[in-house]
């Protein structure tokens, strides 16, 4: 995947595009983690910013905020948001030579979720590469379970509603769409696209090979809207998620 490309191209309606994580966390679970890291002597790392949208919460929190981005198109909206203490550059943090600032504190916002396993893999050694020692990061990664689990819901609904597994309009699963060795690697489509999800136990195997040591194993959970465009009444929790890790360098 060329991902500087892929996304230069959506950076002009990259907030009608992209899945807002910030406003879209039902408990608030992101600004608990800000609040616990913030520190106002100590420096953050934003990696794979996007067009900042997390400045808002990580700028006032940390001295300095150092942001990075493969797409320049993203990076320019993002020096839009005029904070003083963040500065913004250009990288490709999947390169494993990729020059990095020392930091205290790494956020991460589905970031590495790539079709490549092995640019997933360098880019959380990246993460610990930037990180100070002692230091912590908090990275945000789709989940296997919930991607299944919302394609159960999908099934139940249907059920419900009389119509049979066999009757649902294949449009509705097409992100199963894709060969079985993706499949039984997490690399299912989102709006099309290849994307990387997480099981919670392949968490536990591949942050310790990056030098991450796991503290804790959260989700993000969002609203049935997040999958479906009007979901049902009752159709309550347990929600759809992403995986929220805190870790730190080991
Ligand atoms: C889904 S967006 C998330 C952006 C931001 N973290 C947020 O939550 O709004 C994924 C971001 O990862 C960036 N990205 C993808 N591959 C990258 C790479 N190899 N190096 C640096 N950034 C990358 C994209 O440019 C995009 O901004």
């Amino acid at each position: 995947m060329n991902e500087q490309k892929h996304w230069n191209k959506i950076a002009p309606t990259y907030n009608e595009e992209i899945f807002d994580v910030f406003k879209s966390d039902r408990n608030r679970i992101l600004s608990r983690f800000f609040s616990k890291y913030r520190s106002r002597n100590k420096h953050a790392l934003d990696f794979g910013c996007g067009n900042g949208k997390a400045f808002p919460y990580l700028a006032p929190r940390f001295k300095k905020l150092t942001a990075m981005d493969i797409a320049d198109g993203l990076l320019t909206l993002a020096k839009n948001r005029l904070y003083k203490n963040v500065s913004c550059v250009q990288a490709d943090l999947a390169n494993p030579s990729v020059k990095l600032p020392r930091v205290d504190f790494v956020f991460c916002c589905n970031v590495i979720m790539l079709p490549e396993p092995e640019k997933n893999i360098a880019m959380l050694k990246n993460v610990n590469r930037a990180l100070r020692r002692g230091g912590s990061a908090v990275i945000i990664l789709p989940s296997m379970e919930s991607y299944l689990f919302s394609a159960w819901r999908l099934i139940d609904w249907n059920k419900k509603e009389g119509t049979l597994p066999a009757q649902i309009d294949q449009d509705e699963l097409s992100g199963f769409e894709v060969s079985k060795t993706d499949l039984l690697q997490g690399l299912l489509k989102i709006n099309g696209v290849t994307t990387k999800h997480y099981l919670a136990e392949e968490l536990q195997v591949i942050f310790p090979l990056a030098g991450l040591k796991i503290i804790s194993l959260n989700k993000v959970e969002y609203d049935w809207n997040s999958e479906f465009s009007e979901p049902p009444k009752w159709m309550k929790a347990p929600y759809p998620w992403d995986w929220l890790v805190e870790c730190r360098k080991a």
